[in-house]
């Protein structure tokens, strides 16, 4: 059996925050955000909306798009920095239990804005192990409950929303995910980090964002390289470039070291700012949505988060 990403689906939640607010509230500037990040605004969750909220609508859309019934999914993972709750009940559980799935596996992840690609991989796995049929995976984060708002260096970058796959069974290798490559080294643990509650240090998200944008501009690079050599691809093959949308200028310098040409290039960082988990599958839900991405077309995926993490995949998308 082979894996092959069947169908997507996201949820945007509708309030938009715009860099204004911050200006309001902080020293800085519209010119400064825009200029340094590529940030105009970001989309902020209700109150009473949690994360699994967020994760089930995206869910349901792509089951529905899947053409397969909630009682088809097999497996539910979720990836997210931002549960409903610390360490239990988990997400994925909740997410289960809002869509009416009973009785199937259900797990988070936490491998932070890598974390829809770690999903996918353990997708990937269970599926070609025969062990599942149809995989739910999400991204899901209500970043601005982790958020410092008193940070200016790092508030302003992140921002709430969900995005959902079916990766499901199939026989026919040429409708298969190509290849997914995972890593982490945990000893840049600090540069990204949320401490725990028992500690002495409010469980808000920190980061070091100057070293961090080095690390990432390194690492983003020299991963695709490595999974398109391998897989003998070149950048003619590839439709869309989906890259973790954290910063503009991240995705800019790792798209023209690798020479994408714009057209490419999957930017939404400037509507939705940093979603974690969350904004590879709403990068690639918006491609599906505006005809960018159709049945047959190939993608280039490729994340870097807390941990720190890293992956890249190669996805022919199939739905
Ligand atoms: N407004 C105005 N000035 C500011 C602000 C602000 N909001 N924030 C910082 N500054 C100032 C700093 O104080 C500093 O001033 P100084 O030169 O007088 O000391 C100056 O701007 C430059 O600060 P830097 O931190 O060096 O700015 P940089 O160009 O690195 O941009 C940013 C900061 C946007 C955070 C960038 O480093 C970044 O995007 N980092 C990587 C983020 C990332 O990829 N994260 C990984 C994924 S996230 C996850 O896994 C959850």
């Amino acid at each position: 059996m082979y894996a092959s990403f069947k169908s997507i689906g996201a949820y945007i939640p509708e309030q938009i925050r715009t860099n204004q607010w911050f200006v309001d509230r902080m020293d800085t500037t519209n010119e400064w955000i825009v200029k340094r990040t590529g940030i105009e605004q970001r989309r902020i969750a209700q109150e009473d909306e949690n994360t699994s909220d967020l994760g089930t609508k995206a869910a349901k859309l792509a089951i529905n798009r899947a053409n397969i019934q909630t009682t088809d999914v097999d497996l539910i993972i979720c990836a997210t920095i931002s549960p409903d709750f610390l360490t239990m009940p988990s997400t994925a559980c909740l997410i289960a239990h809002k869509l009416g799935i009973k009785d199937v596996m259900a797990l988070d992840i936490s491998a932070a804005c890598t974390g829809f690609i770690y999903a996918l991989n353990i997708a990937k796995a269970f599926i070609e192990s025969g062990m599942k049929k149809n995989v739910l995976i999400i991204g899901a984060e209500k970043l601005s409950n982790i958020v410092d708002y008193t940070d200016r260096t790092t508030c302003m970058l992140f921002g709430d929303g969900a995005g959902a796959a079916i990766i499901s069974a199939t026989d026919d290798k040429d409708k298969a995910i190509v290849d997914i490559q995972c890593s982490a080294d945990g000893s840049l643990q600090d540069l990204l980090l949320t401490p725990a509650p028992h500690s002495s240090e409010a469980s808000f998200m920190q980061m070091k964002g100057n070293e961090t944008f080095k690390v990432a501009v390194r690492t983003l690079t020299s991963d695709v390289q490595k999974i398109m050599e391998n897989n003998s691809y070149k950048n003619e093959d590839i439709d869309l470039f989906i890259p973790h949308q954290a910063n503009y200028r991240i995705i800019k310098a790792v798209g023209d070291a690798l020479k994408f040409k714009d057209e490419q290039k999957v930017l939404t960082v400037a509507k939705y700012g940093n979603t974690s988990s969350a904004s590879i599958p709403m990068a690639i839900n918006e491609c599906f949505e505006d005809g960018r991405l159709k049945n047959g077309s190939t993608i280039l995926l490729d994340a870097f988060g807390g941990g720190l993490t890293w992956g890249s995949a190669i996805v022919k998308f199939n739905g």
